[in-house]
C-alpha cells in the first residue's frame, strides 16, 4: 500500500468492537445516516472517528469531488473505452442533454407499453425476456422484489445459454400470448442471441402468426437488431454510455415497466435520482454512498479482508446478493489503475451472500466462528412484504439484528472454546422503510454510486470488464478452429464431452 493517507489509516487505533459503543456514547447517532427511504448503520465496525478522518483525507487525495463531478458532468470517465457512464442521465440527473434523451427514449418506451397494452401486439399474458448479465440481472431482481403476485404479465427471465433455462421458461407459456424481448447491449452476445434465435423457433413450431412482430429488442446497437430481423418500430434503444450492469433504468427495464406498470417504473427512477442527488450534493462527511465506500476499504485495503458478505433479510431482495456481484466484482475487480499501473493492494473483494434467516442455518457458522473474518451487511425493511401474522416479519427482524450484535459481541466460554464466540466482527445494516419502488431504487442506486466510489479511492475505472473477453474470444475459437493447439486436459475434455 503506497498511499500515504492509507498507510496513516493503517497506524491508526483499532477499537474492539465490544467497547466502541461505551468508549463514545454519541457513536450511534455519529455512524448512521439517514437518506430518504434508508438508513445506513456503520456503527458496529471498526471505523472510529479519526479513521473516518484519514478516509475523508483519502478521498481529497484521490479527487473524488472531481471524479463525482466528472461522473454527473457526463465527461468520459470510462477512459479505456472513450466513453461516459451515464446512467444517472436515465433517471433525470447529469449531463441536460443526455438527460433529455433518456427522457426522450423512455417515452418511446412507454408509447410501446400503451400499445402492448392496447393489444396492438395480440393478447400478451406472457414475457420472455432474454438476456444476460447486466441485461438480466438488473429486471430480475427489480420485478422480483416488487411484483409479488400483482405483476400484471408472467415474466420469465432466461440468461443461460443451458437450453434447460429457456426450455423450462417456455414449457409454461403460451406461444400465441408470449411477448419476446431481447435484451442486449451490444446485440451480440452469444447466449443471447442463441437463446432468442431459438425462442423464435419455438413461436414458428406453435405456428404463431409472424412471430418476428412478437419481438422486441432493448439494445444500444439498433443496426445490429435491425439486421437480425427487428422491425425498427419495436426497437427501444439506450445509450451507448450507459454501462451494461448499470442499465435497469434503461429500456433493459422494458419487462419491468410492463409488469409492473409505468408509474411504479418511474418511482424507482425518481427513488434513484434523490440518491444521485445526494451523491452529488452532499458532503463527504455526510455522504453515504462515500462512507459505505470508506467501510469497504477499510477491511478490504487496511485489514485484508477477501470477501464481503451480504445477507438480504427479506425474501422480496433474495436476488439482490447475486445483482451486487456483477456490480461490484465486474465494476471493480481489476488489477490496473485507470492508468494502467499496477494497483498498490488489493481492489474489489468477493461479494458473495444469501437470505436471512435461511443462511444462518447454512454458511453463519463461519462467519461467527471461523478463521477468515468477513465483513457482514444486513439489509432489511421496516415494513414486511406479506399479510400473514405480524410474528413472522418480527422474527424475521428480530434474527437479523440479534446476528449483527452477537458478531460483535461474541462470547467467552473458558471451559469449552468449541461453545466460544470470538466477537469483534463487522457489520453494517441497511434498514429500508419498505420495499417499494422508489426505496429499491434509492437501494440500488447506492450501490452504483458506493461501487464508484470505492473505484475512485483505488484510482482505478469501473466502468470496463475487460476481464471476461479471454474466456469467450477462446470459446469462439474451440468452435471455429477446433482444439488443435491446446492444452492436453482441454482437448481431452472437449473429445470426451463434445466428440473429437
Ligand atoms: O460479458 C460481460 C458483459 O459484457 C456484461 O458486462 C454485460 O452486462 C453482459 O455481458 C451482457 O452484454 P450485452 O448486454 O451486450 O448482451
Amino acid at each position: 500500500m503506497s498511499s500515504p493517507a492509507l498507510k496513516a489509516i493503517a497506524a491508526l487505533a483499532r477499537p474492539e468492537l465490544k467497547s466502541v459503543f461505551t468508549a463514545d456514547p454519541n457513536r450511534l447517532s455519529k455512524f448512521t445516516m439517514t437518506q430518504g427511504p434508508l438508513r445506513f448503520d456503520w456503527s458496529k465496525t471498526h471505523l472510529t472517528s479519526d479513521i473516518l478522518d484519514g478516509f475523508l483525507k483519502l478521498a481529497g487525495d484521490m479527487d473524488f469531488a472531481k471524479w463525482r463531478d466528472a461522473l454527473f458532468a457526463g465527461e468520459p470517465i470510462n477512459n479505456s473505452e472513450g466513453r461516459a457512464a451515464e446512467h444517472p442521465a436515465e433517471r433525470g440527473e447529469g449531463n441536460a442533454q443526455s438527460v433529455s434523451r433518456a427522457k426522450m427514449l423512455h417515452a418511446r418506451m412507454r408509447a410501446l407499453i400503451d400499445a402492448i397494452e392496447g393489444e396492438a401486439l395480440g393478447s400478451i399474458r406472457h414475457i420472455l425476456h432474454i438476456g444476460i448479465g447486466g441485461s438480466a440481472l438488473g429486471p430480475d431482481l427489480i420485478i422480483d422484489a416488487l411484483g409479488g403476485d400483482g405483476a400484471r404479465y408472467d415474466v420469465a427471465i432466461v440468461s443461460n445459454v443451458d437450453g434447460t433455462a429457456l426450455e423450462r421458461a417456455i414449457s409454461r407459456f403460451d406461444p400465441e400470448a408470449t411477448l419476446i424481448a431481447v435484451a442486449s447491449k451490444t446485440f451480440t452476445t452469444t447466449e443471447t442471441m442463441l437463446n432468442a434465435a431459438s425462442a423464435i423457433n419455438w413461436l414458428v413450431e406453435a405456428g404463431v402468426d409472424d412471430p418476428y412482430g412478437k419481438v422486441i429488442a432493448l439494445t444500444a446497437n439498433p443496426e445490429k437488431a435491425i439486421e437480425w430481423g427487428i422491425d425498427e418500430t419495436r426497437i427501444l434503444p439506450f445509450s451507448e454510455t450507459v454501462g451494461g450492469r448499470y442499465s435497469l433504468w434503461s429500456s433493459i427495464g422494458f419487462p419491468a415497466a410492463l409488469a409492473l406498470g409505468w408509474d411504479a417504473f418511474e418511482s424507482l427512477l425518481e427513488g434513484a435520482a434523490a440518491m444521485d442527488r445526494h451523491f452529488r450534493l452532499s458532503a463527504p462527511a455526510q455522504n453515504a454512498p462515500l462512507i459505505a465506500a470508506f467501510v469497504d476499504q477499510y477491511y478490504t485495503r487496511v485489514m485484508g479482508c477477501q470477501t464481503r458478505a451480504l445477507f438480504a433479510y427479506d425474501e422480496r431482495l433474495r436476488l439482490l446478493p447475486s445483482y451486487l456481484q456483477q456490480l461490484e466484482m465486474e465494476s471493480n475487480g481489476k488489477s490496473v489503475t485507470r492508468d494502467g499501473q499496477p494497483v498498490d493492494g488489493p481492489t474489489a473483494p468477493i461479494t458473495w451472500g444469501g437470505v436471512g434467516t435461511d443462511a444462518q442455518h447454512a454458511v453463519f457458522q463461519l462467519l461467527h466462528q471461523g478463521t477468515i473474518l468477513t465483513p457482514v451487511e444486513f439489509v432489511a425493511s421496516i415494513e414486511p412484504g406479506h399479510a400473514l401474522d405480524p410474528a413472522h416479519h418480527r422474527a424475521l427482524l428480530v434474527n437479523c439484528f440479534a446476528q449483527g450484535a452477537a458478531l460483535m459481541r461474541g462470547k467467552d466460554n473458558a471451559d469449552d472454546p468449541a461453545r466460544a464466540y470470538p466477537g469483534n466482527r463487522p457489520s453494517t445494516t441497511i434498514l429500508l422503510d419498505d420495499v417499494t419502488p422508489d426505496a429499491l431504487g434509492a437501494l440500488i442506486a447506492f450501490y452504483e454510486h458506493r461501487t464508484f466510489a470505492n473505484a475512485v479511492l483505488m484510482g482505478i475505472n469501473p466502468f470496463d470488464q475487460f476481464g471476461v473477453e479471454l474466456g469467450k474470444e477462446i470459446a469462439k475459437s474451440i468452435e471455429a478452429e477446433g482444439t488443435k493447439g491446446f492444452d492436453p486436459s482441454t482437448m481431452a475434455l472437449i473429445d470426451l464431452a463434445l466428440g473429437a
